[in-house]
Order: C-alpha cells, then structure tokens, then sequence
C-alpha cells in the first residue's frame, strides 16, 4: 500500500534549513497495524504527514497503492485524503461550534454524498463509535474521550482504507486512551490500515510492527515485528 524510498524532508525557515528526514525506507501493506514511536523532534509527525499526502517529500519516492505521491497536484492530492485516508490528531481538531452531527458530516459534504444517504452514512458511524446519543453536541458538551470518538467518526466518514492517528491519546486519561485503542483495534480488525503515533508502551505494544524514528530515520530497519 505504501512504499517509501530514500524519503527525505528538509525545512526551509528563512535562513537555516533543517533535514527532519534523512532517508527513509518503508513499505506498508494492507492491513498492517504499526506504531511509530520515537523521541520529540524526530521526524514522527513529519514522516505521517508525508504518509498522509498533506506535504510532499524534498527527495525520495512515495508510492501510494502504486500511484506516485511526488508527482501529483495538491487538487489531486486532496482526493487522495478525502477518498482513502482518515486522519486523527491529538487536539481533536473539530469544529468548536458545530455538533457531534455536523462534524462527521463535512467530509461527507465534501465527497458530494447526498441526502438520505450522508445522513445514515453520519449516524452509522457515530454509532459505531458509541455516540449515537451525542448526536447535537457540540465538542464543549463532550468529554475528551468523546471529543476523540467524534473525530475517528469523522476520519472513518469516507471508509479510508488507511487510518493515520498522530498521538490519538496525548490529551486523554487512561480509560478514554483506552476506548479510543480498542476503536483503532476494532478497525484493524475490520481490514484498515492503522499507523499511530504513540509515546505509550501500551498501544505500541498492541501493534504488529513498531517503527522507531531518531533523528530522522528508523532506527529498526523494516519488517521485524516486535511485540
Ligand atoms: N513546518 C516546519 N518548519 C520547520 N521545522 C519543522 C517544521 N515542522 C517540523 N519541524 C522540525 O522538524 C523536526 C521533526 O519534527 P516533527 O514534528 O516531525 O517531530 P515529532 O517526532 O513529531 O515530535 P513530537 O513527538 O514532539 O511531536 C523538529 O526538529 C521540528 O522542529
Ligand atoms: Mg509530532
């Protein structure tokens, strides 16, 4: 699904540059569960935001499910997200003033689905994420935990193949932290590709791989699981 070669990531802010990755080799197939783990500053956010097609690499070739990243423009590259990929990131990001149901909604919107249909399609996955009763409120009328599940609501509106979570439980207590890792196992379970960002043992260790990033590069080579 996802192969990278000689990924590099160099930032460019004013005079200075920083090389955030420093090539990366990875390859990732269908229904992989892995973790990426690593120290601050190394590369871990920078490398799923590649993943993600939400920035471009400055060297190397990405490959997603055979179509090169690199190349493509950011209109095609925004069809790329909305079609197959769900994000979720550890500030929730929703929108402060719209429902759990208009949160879920706005990626429906923009792939154009209609009707009866996006509205089944918004209550289905709430339900899925056990908010079916949460349907009006707006993220100050949730719990954190809750705020997260309306957000993997939202990530899965589209059935992404690929779910990309960058630390998914930073702002949660260790029983929402829980909830929302029994979430990602379930969709793993049901055939999506989960990669998380994690700095918590636990869910690392839910993973089938684990990829440890250092100063922008992985530091466990590629493919010896390690539960
Ligand atoms: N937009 C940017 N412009 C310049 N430098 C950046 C930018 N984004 C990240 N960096 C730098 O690249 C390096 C890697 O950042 P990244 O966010 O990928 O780290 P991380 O592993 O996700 O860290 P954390 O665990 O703290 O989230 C850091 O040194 C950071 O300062
Ligand atoms: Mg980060």
């Amino acid at each position: 699904m996802i192969r990278m070669s000689r990924i590099k990531k160099v930032y460019d802010t004013g005079k200075v540059s920083f090389e955030a990755l420093r090539g990366i080799d990875l390859d990732v197939k269908e229904n992989e569960y892995i973790a990426i783990v690593g120290p601050s500053g190394s590369g871990k956010s920078t490398l799923m935001n590649l993943m993600g097609c939400l920035d471009t690499p400055s060297d190397g070739e990405y490959l997603l499910e055979g179509k090169r990243v690199n190349t493509l423009t950011s209109n095609q590259l925004a069809d790329i997200r909305n079609g197959m990929i769900g994000f979720v990131f550890q500030a929730f990001n929703l929108l402060p003033y719209a429902s759990s149901y208009e949160n879920v909604e706005l990626p429906l919107l923009f792939s154009g689905m209609r009707g009866k249909l996006r509205k089944n399609r918004v209550i289905e996955v709430l339900n899925k994420v056990g908010l079916g009763d949460k349907l009006a409120n707006k993220p100050t009328e949730l719990s954190g935990g809750e705020m997260q599940r309306v957000a993997i609501a939202r990530a899965l509106a589209n059935d992404p193949k690929l779910i990309l979570a960058d630390e998914p439980t930073g702002n949660l207590d260790t029983r929402s932290g829980m909830e929302i890792i029994n979430i990602f196992d379930e969709l793993w379970q049901s055939g999506h590709t989960v990669i998380v960002i994690t700095h918590d043992v636990n869910i690392a260790g839910r993973c089938q791989r684990i990829i440890k990033l250092k100063d922008g590069m992985i530091h466990n080579g590629n493919g010896d699981p390690e539960k």
